[in-house]
C-alpha cells in the first residue's frame, strides 16, 4: 500500500476531502480555530501572579503565585501544561519506566479499534504527542487517521512520529471539533476529555462525528489514581494538603465515564485495567511527581525533578514507592 505523507491542515485551510489522507474536514466556519500555545508561567503550570494590595509608602508586597482552584480545567493553565511536548513525554517515560502490571493503553486501544473492523475514518481526538495515533495507524494501515489536538505543539509532533502512515493532523477543540458530521466510522477520546468542564457537551459533539453505526472509544483513570504519591506529598511536609487536591480524573473518571458516554451513545462495552507503578526510589518518583500542577509546591520545585528529589529526600526516607491506577475504557456505539 503506497502510505501518503502526512500532512498538517488547519480547520481553515482545507474545507473538504483531502486528497492525500481522505480526512473530510469540516468547514472552516463551523470549526474552533486553532489554539495558541501558552508562554509558560514561570512555575511552568501555574497561572500569572495577581499582586496583592499594599499601601503608598509600604514598600512594594513580593508577588505570590496564585494556583487556579483546579488546574486541570483552568484553560490558561491546561494550555501551559501542553505548551511543550517536554511535560508530557517526561511524565509518560516516568510512568512507562515504572509499570510493572498493566498493558499500555494505545495498545489496548489500537487492539480494541481492530476488533471493530472500522471501514472509514478514524479520528483520535485530544491525540497529544501522536503515542495512540500511531498504535492506530498501524493497527488499521487502510483507514486514514485525524489526529485533532489543541496543542500545536503536541500536533507538531504526533506529526513527525507518524510520518509515513496515513495520518492527518488538525488543530481543533473537542468542543467544536473540525470534523464533518457523521464523517468518522470510528473515533477515540483517551485522556483528555477531564480538561473539559462539560464532558457531555465534548460527548454530544463527539457522537455528532460518527457515522451511524459508528464507533467511540473512550479512555480514562481513576480519581484514587496514584493517591500514594498524594500521600508522600502530604507527608513530606511540602504540601499538607496533597492527599484533597483536585482530581485531575474529577470530571471524566472511571465511576462515570460508561454514563457520560450513555448519554450521547449506546454503551456496548466496558473495561477496567488495574495498573501498578513501582518506583525504585525518590529520584524516579520526583520524575514524575514534578511534572504535576496538582500540588501546592514552591515554584522551584514544579517541573525541576533534581530540586524535587533534594526536597523529598530532606524529609523522608529514601526507598521504593508502589502506586496504582485503574484505566478504564468504554466502548459507545451511534445507533442512528
Ligand atoms: C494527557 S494528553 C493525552 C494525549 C493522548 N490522547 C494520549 O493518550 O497519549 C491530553 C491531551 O488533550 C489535549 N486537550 C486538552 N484540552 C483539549 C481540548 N479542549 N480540545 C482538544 N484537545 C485538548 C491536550 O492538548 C493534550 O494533548
Amino acid at each position: 500500500m503506497t502510505r501518503p505523507e502526512s500532512t498538517t491542515a488547519s480547520p481553515g485551510s482545507s474545507s473538504g476531502t483531502s486528497g492525500t489522507t481522505g480526512v473530510p474536514w469540516r468547514h472552516a466556519s463551523a470549526a474552533s480555530s486553532p489554539s495558541t500555545p501558552a508562554t509558560p508561567t514561570s512555575t511552568g503550570s501555574r497561572p500569572a501572579a495577581r499582586p496583592t494590595s499594599s499601601s503608598p509608602n509600604s514598600p512594594p508586597a513580593p508577588q505570590r503565585a496564585e494556583p487556579a482552584a483546579d488546574p486541570f480545567l483552568d484553560r490558561a493553565t491546561v494550555r501551559g501544561l501542553y505548551a511543550t511536548p517536554s511535560r508530557l513525554t517526561s511524565r509518560t517515560a516516568a510512568l512507562r519506566n515504572a509499570r510493572v502490571r498493566g498493558t499500555p493503553a494505545e495498545e489496548v486501544i489500537a487492539e480494541l479499534a481492530r476488533r471493530q473492523n472500522p471501514h472509514g475514518l478514524i479520528a483520535d481526538i485530544g491525540c497529544g504527542r501522536g503515542t495512540t495515533t500511531l498504535a492506530l495507524a498501524r493497527a488499521l494501515p487502510t483507514c486514514p487517521v485525524a489526529a485533532v489536538d489543541s496543542s500545536a505543539p503536541l500536533l507538531a509532533q504526533a506529526r513527525s512520529r507518524t510520518r509515513g502512515h496515513r495520518v492527518q493532523v488538525v488543530a481543533g477543540d473537542f468542543h467544536a471539533l473540525p470534523l464533518r458530521t457523521r464523517s468518522a466510522a470510528l473515533a477515540v477520546a483517551a485522556f483528555c476529555l477531564y480538561h473539559s468542564a462539560t464532558p457531555a457537551a465534548a460527548l454530544s459533539e463527539l457522537r455528532r462525528c460518527l457515522r451511524p453505526g459508528g464507533v467511540l472509544i473512550a479512555a480514562t483513570k481513576s480519581t484514587t489514581s496514584y493517591r500514594e504519591l498524594d500521600q508522600l506529598i502530604a507527608a513530606s511536609g511540602l504540601d499538607p494538603e496533597a492527599a484533597s487536591r483536585p482530581s485531575l480524573y474529577r470530571t471524566v473518571h472511571s465511576g462515570n465515564l460508561d454514563q457520560l458516554v450513555h448519554a450521547a451513545l449506546t454503551v456496548r462495552y466496558i473495561r477496567h485495567d488495574e495498573h501498578v507503578f513501582r518506583f525504585d526510589d525518590l529520584d524516579q518518583v520526583a520524575a514524575y511527581l514534578a511534572t504535576s500542577p496538582k500540588y501546592h509546591l514552591p515554584s522551584e520545585l514544579l517541573g525541576h525533578p533534581e530540586a524535587l528529589t533534594r526536597a523529598l529526600k530532606n524529609r523522608l526516607p529514601n526507598r521504593p514507592i508502589t502506586t496504582t491506577s485503574t484505566v478504564t475504557y468504554v466502548i459507545g456505539v451511534r445507533d442512528e
